[in-house]
């Protein structure tokens, strides 16, 4: 025998009780985004390298070291997406959709790609439910955006949630705050970890995030972002604020919030589990009113979140899935009446019944058997002497006249 071939590290099949949760999952995230306006969009696997190194930015982890890039066979570098919202922009921009009701909303469920260590809730393909709304600067839109997050993890049951939110202001009253912070891991450069020290001037504002217990300290007395917002920042913000508060949404205002990825404008908000591990996040995003003009459009606002399949689920209790039902098993007693079965399997799906019929080639004992284990309502016994229908419910069996069976079951399912 020769070596038995595994799947990737980092990656894992679906199947069973999970899929079942995930469709379930799915059924969720469109009732609620599809009620608010959302249309489908599903968009490539991979796109041009160059859409996430200029869209997700040339400092962030992702495009740094975790994109699956590979030459596409002519000489253009190609990147399996790693998120969803440069690509959703591409689509904007190809689709003329800026001569649509703005804005243009639009959610995907779709699978991603980094090549992150892999450990509890976290995976090199991931799966996310993402929504974006484009066109539109009202803070109406941000509000409603997480209030649609809020709505599909309550409808989940997902538990120990904390929503924090915090603004990022303009890329021009950011760049003022930069050189302030800048200037102070400057000054304690020395008590930094080696990789915050690195990236002083390509990311600063990433040393919130980190662990380590020396550049924890350092951040302690770092200067705020949002102290130094516009008033057309602060407006913005507050303006959400007060949506999310007559919505009812529970939030708290964390102004050392930083996202993984760097097109984030204004409003940015992250949902935690403390019923996940170590990778807590279950879902995030936030507004990206430049990302447009990044990847060579005219400038088009946008907000927008992604939540984890896997998280979302691992975060949720387990909810009992029951399998499809069968409403017809159809049973034959020899094999020159597979025909007939066939035809009467095929018929009851035609006229909308879930109808199995033996393919393993079992004693009519085993398909009786077999028939008991999918649960079918009704079994129909093809034999030398005629057809019988046996009620599984009330354990009731008569013989009926060939080609009636799809008659007599069709009143009673
Ligand atoms: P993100 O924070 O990078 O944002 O990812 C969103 C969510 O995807 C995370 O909260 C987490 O649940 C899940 N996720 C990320 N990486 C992994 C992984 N390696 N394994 C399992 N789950 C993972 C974005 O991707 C942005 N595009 C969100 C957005 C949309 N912002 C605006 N619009």
């Amino acid at each position: 025998m020769s070596e038995r071939i595994q799947a990737p590290r980092g990656t894992y099949d679906v199947l069973g009780d999970d899929a079942l949760a995930r469709d379930r999952l799915a059924g969720t995230a469109r009732g609620v985004l599809e009620a608010a306006g959302y249309a489908r969009i599903e968009t490539p696997t991979f796109e041009a390298t160059a859409l996430f190194a200029r869209g997700v930015g040339e400092s962030t982890d992702v495009v740094r070291k975790e994109m699956y890039t590979f030459d596409d066979g002519g000489g253009t570098p190609v990147t399996l997406r790693p998120e969803g919202t440069a690509p959703v922009c591409r689509a904007y921009l190809e689709h003329g959709m800026h001569k649509l009701p703005q804005p243009v909303k639009l959610w995907y469920l779709s699978s991603f790609f980094r090549r992150e260590r892999p450990q509890q809730g976290r995976f090199r393909q991931f799966w996310q439910i993402g929504a974006e709304a484009i066109g539109s600067d009202d803070p109406a839109v941000d509000a409603e955006s997480i209030l649609l997050l809020a709505e599909i993890l309550e409808a989940i049951g997902a538990r120990g949630l904390r929503l924090r939110l915090a603004s990022l202001g303009t890329a021009d009253s950011r760049a003022a705050y930069r050189e302030e912070l800048t200037a102070h891991l400057r000054s304690r450069a020395d008590e930094l970890s080696p990789e915050v020290r690195e990236r002083i001037s390509l990311n600063p504002l990433r040393a919130f995030d980190a662990d380590h217990p020396g550049t924890r300290e350092v951040m302690r007395s770092a200067p705020l972002l949002l102290d130094h917002l516009s008033d057309d920042d602060h407006e913005h913000f507050a303006a959400v604020r007060a949506l999310l508060d007559a919505a009812g949404v529970a939030y708290e205002v964390d102004p050392t919030l930083v996202r993984g990825l760097d097109y984030y404008t204004r409003t940015v908000f992250e949902y935690t589990s403390d019923a996940l591990g170590a990778q807590s996040g279950v879902g995030g995003g936030g507004r990206y009113d430049g990302l447009m003009e990044e990847i060579g459009g005219a400038r088009a606002p946008g907000m927008g979140w992604a939540a984890g399949v896997e998280r979302m689920l691992l975060a949720s209790p387990p909810v009992p899935v029951a399998p499809p039902p069968v409403d017809l098993y159809v049973a034959y007693a020899k094999p020159a009446l597979r025909a007939e079965a066939f035809r009467l399997a095929a018929d009851a799906r035609r006229a909308g019944h879930a109808a199995r019929l033996e393919l393993a080639g079992r004693s009519l004992k085993g398909q009786l058997k077999q028939a008991d284990r999918t649960g079918a309502r009704y079994v129909a016994i093809l034999g030398d002497e005629g057809t019988s229908l046996k009620d599984m419910e009330s354990g009731e069996q008569k013989t009926v006249e060939p080609g009636t069976v799809m008659h007599h079951i069709r009143g009673a399912l």
